[in-house]
Order: C-alpha cells, then sequence, then structure tokens
C-alpha cells in the first residue's frame, strides 16, 4: 500500500515536473547492452518473473540520461508482469543509425482502438477488469513524456491474444563522425 502511494506521489511530481518543462536530464553515453543486462536481472528476481534478455555482441550505445531511462524501462517492465503471465523479452538493436529498445509481452494485447490512447494521462482499458491491478494510469504517459524529452520515440505494436512490444528508439550516439 505504502509503495503504492510513494509511486503515485513520484508519477504525480514526473508530470508536474514535465509541465513546467523542468524534468532535467543529464546526458551520458549509455552501453544499452549493460545497462537492460542489469535491469533484466533486477526486474527477473523482484518480479519472479522470467525475463528473457537479447542483445547482440555488439554494443549499442546511446546519449541519455540513465536513470531516467532506468525508470521507462521498469515501467514498462511492470506493465507486462501486471498485464500478461508469461515471459517478458527486452531486446536491444541497432538498425543503420537508430538504436531500438523493445519490452514484450505475451499478454492479451491492446485492442486496436485504444492503441493510440493508451499514452495518455489516466488512461487505463477496461477499467473494472484493471482494478485488481491498482494503477493510476498514469505510467505510460510519463514513459513517453520521458523519452521523448530525452530525444526518442516510443511505439506500441499489439496484437489482440498475441501480446503487446513497446518499441523505444534513439539515434545512436557517435563519439567520432565515422560512425
Ligand atoms: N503490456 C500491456 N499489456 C496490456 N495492456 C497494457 C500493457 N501496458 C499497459 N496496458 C494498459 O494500458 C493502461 C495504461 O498503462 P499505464 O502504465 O499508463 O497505467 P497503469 O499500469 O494502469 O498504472 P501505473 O503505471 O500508473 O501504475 C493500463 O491500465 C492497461 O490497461
Ligand atoms: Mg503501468
Amino acid at each position: 500500500m505504502l509503495i503504492k502511494k510513494l509511486r503515485r506521489h513520484r508519477h504525480l511530481l514526473d508530470l508536474a515536473r514535465a509541465d513546467s518543462g523542468s524534468i532535467h536530464f543529464y546526458l551520458e553515453p549509455i552501453i544499452l547492452n549493460e545497462l537492460v543486462t542489469e535491469i533484466g536481472g533486477m526486474a527477473q528476481q523482484y518480479n519472479n518473473r522470467t525475463i528473457n534478455i537479447e542483445t547482440g555482441a555488439e554494443k549499442v550505445i546511446i546519449k541519455a540520461d540513465i536513470n531516467r531511462l532506468k525508470q521507462v524501462l521498469l515501467n514498462l517492465i511492470d506493465n507486462g508482469v501486471k498485464y500478461s503471465e508469461k515471459e517478458i523479452t527486452i531486446k536491444v538493436e541497432k538498425i543503420k543509425e537508430t538504436a531500438i529498445i523493445q519490452v514484450s509481452d505475451r499478454g492479451s494485447g491492446i485492442p486496436l482502438a485504444q492503441q493510440n490512447r493508451i499514452f495518455e494521462r489516466f488512461y487505463r482499458l477496461d477499467e473494472a477488469k484493471c482494478r485488481n491491478t491498482g494503477g493510476t494510469g498514469l505510467g505510460l504517459s510519463i514513459v513517453k513524456t520521458l523519452v521523448e524529452g530525452m530525444g526518442g520515440k516510443i511505439s506500441l505494436r499489439s496484437q489482440l491474444g498475441e501480446g503487446s512490444s513497446f518499441i523505444i528508439s534513439f539515434p545512436v550516439y557517435c563519439e567520432n563522425l565515422l560512425c
């Protein structure tokens, strides 16, 4: 109960900061392969749920705020845990100059008609069904604000009965102009 209250409080604080344009991002180069492995391992232990990590051998580096990016991933994993019963997969890949992180579950999926509303504040699918999961409907709106605030994009691919994938993309960080 206390954790839920604290989370709601934190969510509201983040939204207030976002509205006033005062979220500060400390951007630094981050090796996504390492970050995702660390967060996936932690979340697997905490939630007692299998979390598969798929990263290739090639390092994928972006410039982002490490704590905010962790917050984004933990929110998406938390949703995967709440709204599905099977394993969750986090995949990192680089396609041309774009770094992509996908957080996927094999839950009941999100109907097409509601897919673009899901990032709105307080929007929850089927309030009655969601009641036991006790969320506030703020997680994804914060995730979107944070991702976009760091220069990334987020989208959703979901199929009813098959599951959902949240896809985050960032420009690959390049130290020299050769990459
Ligand atoms: N992976 C998912 N599979 C199915 N439905 C999802 C998934 N992620 C989010 N949803 C739906 O989108 C709604 C909004 O998600 P969001 O994370 O913003 O809020 P929440 O999980 O209800 O609460 P909070 O994250 O604030 O604790 C959820 O209530 C749920 O109905
Ligand atoms: Mg949530």
